[in-house]
């Protein structure tokens, strides 16, 4: 199979970056289709770790073309910093291709970012304030600066000149200082001479690789309940993560792609606020978030923890297209004498199986769960299937009934070593 796209199946930070890379080992092309900064994508090669936000986790091999879709809005000055972190440590050979249809972000992008967030107090979403959502706002309100004009001195300074006037009333109206044309123009048109080789009709470049018969892999980032369609809004992204959109993002034909693969914690996390059903706040908590390292890798927050929810990934399966999982951090749950799957949701009496879609209905829920036993010996070395402990597999073939999405991957530890593949999907 071709193509391969690797989609976050629960709130984010799922290992979508351990995966890519995994599979990096055989592709041709990665392509990160949406999202910015906002992302924290960790790998760990040999014991070394890296965390990369703007650029595809395909950089580590010098003969894969690396791709920024349309989809994405991307930050130049912290997408170079990071380029350039990446070359001090030795990554110096790499393919990086850039769409001209791509939106930049600026700085009134953050700044606004952070005065909505101060606005909405209690009702605050909880953003990494990388100016995602103003950035994707602009964008829809057609007043957003494509990759294209950026590199474009002349056109940049006319675009910015333009946005700049709606944008600073937008700033004064939110109590905050006015921004200069200038000083923004002379900082930012470095950065766009530095960014204008990697820019490129990034929809043609994939169809001459899909035609040519690359192995191309589609870098999902956030996760399906973060969509701005069908997640706990208000309490999302402002993109569609899903695999479904992943041809809009990229600009190609929906039949070029062939698998989805949801990459799914073996429990749940979330950061940021909104609605978690089977959010757990007990010493198993804290015992899942010291083993799994759950802080965030933007901002380094405290991830919310909960028992795995069926419910949710069946939802993410049906709106996104899954068709396989690849169930991470599983050597996270040993040592636990009981584990449980949320497999219904209780409201007001009623036992129902889908995803309600407000916020007072989520709010109300309650989680019905399965109990399962669990396993204490170390797996985080085993390499295959039949070496799991019983318990462990009782755990994986109960999600795939559940999900109705066969587990193609078993995820034992952050290295690419430690990886049990189950079914040959790329
Ligand atoms: P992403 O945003 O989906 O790429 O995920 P993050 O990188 O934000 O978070 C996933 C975290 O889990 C990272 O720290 C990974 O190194 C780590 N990780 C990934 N897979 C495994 C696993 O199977 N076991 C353990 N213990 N850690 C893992
Ligand atoms: P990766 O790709 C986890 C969350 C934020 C917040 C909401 C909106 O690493 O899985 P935004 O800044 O996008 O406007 O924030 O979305 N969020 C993520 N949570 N992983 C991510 O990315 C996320 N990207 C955004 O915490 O709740
Ligand atoms: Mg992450």
């Amino acid at each position: 199979m071709p193509t391969l796209v690797i989609e976050g199946s629960q709130w984010g930070d799922e290992g979508k970056g351990k995966i890519t890379d995994y599979y990096a080992q055989i592709a041709d092309v990665v392509v990160r289709s949406q999202g910015g900064n906002n992302a924290g994508h960790t790998i760990t090669i040999n014991n070394e770790k890296f965390a990369l936000r703007s650029i595809p986790s395909g950089i580590f091999n010098p003969h894969i073309k690396n791709i920024l879709a349309s989809g994405m809005v991307i930050n130049p000055k912290q997408m170079l910093e990071e380029l350039h972190g990446l070359e001090a440590r030795g990554i110096t050979k790499y393919n990086l291709y850039i769409s001209n249809r791509a939106h930049v972000v600026l700085p009134y992008h953050e700044l606004l970012d952070g005065a909505y967030e101060k606005y909405k107090g209690d009702h605050k979403i909880g953003t990494t304030k990388r100016g995602i959502g103003p950035s994707y706002s602009d964008k829809a309100n057609r007043i957003g600066i494509r990759m294209g004009t950026f590199i474009d001195e002349e056109d940049f300074k006319e675009s910015l000149s333009e946005t700049l006037k709606i944008k600073n009333a937008e700033l004064k109206m939110l109590g905050l200082e006015e921004l200069d044309l200038n000083t923004i123009f002379d900082e930012y048109k470095i950065y766009a001479k530095e960014i204008k080789r990697y820019v490129c009709d990034t929809s043609l470049l994939i169809e001459e690789e899909i035609e040519r018969g690359s192995k191309i892999l589609f870098e999902g980032a956030q996760g399906v309940m973060l969509c701005l369609d069908h997640g706990t809004y208000p309490y999302v992204t402002s993109s569609s993560p899903t695999g479904s959109a992943v041809p809009l993002n990229c600009g190609i034909a929906p039949s070029y792609i062939n698998n989805i693969l949801g990459i799914c914690k073996s429990y749940t996390t979330r950061v940021g606020e909104g609605p978690f059903p089977t959010e757990i706040e007990s010493d198993i908590a804290s015992y899942i978030r010291e083993r799994g390292h759950e802080y965030g890798t933007v901002t380094k927050r405290p991830r919310r923890v909960g028992w795995l929810d069926c419910v949710e990934l069946n939802y993410a399966r049906r709106v996104s297209g899954i068709n396989y999982l690849s169930l991470m951090l599983l050597d996270v749950l040993t040592g636990l004498d009981e584990i449980k799957i949320c497999y219904k949701y209780e409201i007001d009496g009623k036992e129902i199986d889908y995803m309600p879609a407000t916020i007072k209905e989520l709010n109300k829920v309650k989680p019905v769960y399965l109990s399962l036993k669990g396993w204490d010996e170390d797996i985080s070395n085993v390499k295959s299937f039949d070496k799991l402990p019983e318990n462990a597999k009782m755990y994986v073939r109960k999600i795939e009934e559940l999900t109705k999405a066969s587990v193609a991957l078993i995820s034992v530890g952050p290295d690419r070593s430690q990886t049990i593949k189950i079914k040959e999907i790329f």
